[in-house]
């Protein structure tokens, strides 16, 4: 999809990666709603956009206000051709000390509010032949130890891409799921980074995943698997779980410790 021109609505708009990709995709020429929770951050990002940008704060995990944020963005740009889900949330915790209210927001705000959000803009995507990019996860192909609610929620949201790009086959609009590794954002804790360090898992600079989620954009990628040996591992992980399951044992364990930190 050339970009120029383009009507985004881009949600996580004020954090590490959605940010940035804010400004990759206001300097391709195209014109972007920004919704966040966080007011003041949008507003700064909007400012620093130089007109091609709208602010629309929200909470996306305000179920009944998600019609509502899709219908600003759209009188706001007149009309859409790109959703982009970016917002998302983490944990890093043994599933049986994992707060309830915690795991239902994750896989509310990283599965639920997509799937409404894309129900939503879907009419204004199938008039203008748009595109719903999702942004998930390695570990939304290889389930990881301590992130059982992320991992879910990414495996849902990968499931939801590929349903959803089958259904729209011959409509016009496009999806593409987009999976990254760690990335260096603030939505890794403290206790991430050290296990990161411990078990030496590859993270990736923000800007660079930007670059990558743009040339998926201006390809019309159905999906793409960021990060080298990780895309191998997704697809022997595909065929040869019980391989990985002995290849993540001894990592598993080192994780621990840092997944049970307070
Ligand atoms: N960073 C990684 O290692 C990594 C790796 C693979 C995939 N991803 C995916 O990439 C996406 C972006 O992650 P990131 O690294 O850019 O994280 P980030 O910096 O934490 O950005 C996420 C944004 O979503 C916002 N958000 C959280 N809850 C919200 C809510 N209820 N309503 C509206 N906005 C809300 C956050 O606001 P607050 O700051 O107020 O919480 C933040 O601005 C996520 O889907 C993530 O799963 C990240």
């Amino acid at each position: 999809m050339q970009l120029e021109g383009k009507r985004i609505l881009l949600t996580g708009a004020a954090g590490g990666i959605g940010a940035l990709l804010a400004e990759a995709l206001t300097q391709r020429g195209a014109r972007v709603a920004l919704v966040d929770r966080n007011a003041e951050a949008l507003e700064s990002i909007r400012k620093g956009l130089g007109g091609k940008a709208e602010a629309i704060p929200a909470d996306l995990l305000d179920t009944p206000r998600l019609g509502e944020v899709v219908e600003r963005a759209r009188r706001a740009l007149g009309g859409l051709d790109l959703l982009i889900n970016v917002a998302g949330l983490l944990s890093f915790r043994p599933l049986d000390e994992e707060d309830p209210v915690v795991l239902e927001r994750i896989i509310r705000l990283n599965l639920t509010t997509p799937l409404l959000l894309t129900r939503e803009a879907l009419p204004h995507l199938r008039e203008s032949g748009g595109r719903v990019v999702n942004i998930g996860s390695t570990f939304g192909a290889i389930g990881f130890a301590w992130f059982a609610a992320y991992s879910a929620s990414k495996f849902g949201l990968r499931g939801f891409s590929e349903a959803l790009r089958r259904e729209l086959e011959g409509s016009g609009v496009g999806v593409t799921y987009i999976a990254p590794r760690a990335v260096r954002t603030k939505l890794n804790t403290g206790a991430i980074y050290r296990m990161s360090e411990a078990v030496g898992m590859n993270m990736d600079e923000p800007e660079w995943v930007v670059e990558q989620i743009v040339e998926a954009i201006d390809r019309d990628a159905k999906d793409r698997y960021l990060g080298f040996p990780e895309k191998l591992f997704v697809r022997i992980n595909a065929l040869l779980p019980r391989l990985v399951d002995l290849a993540l044992r001894k990592q598993n364990r080192v994780m621990e410790p840092f997944a049970r930190e307070v």
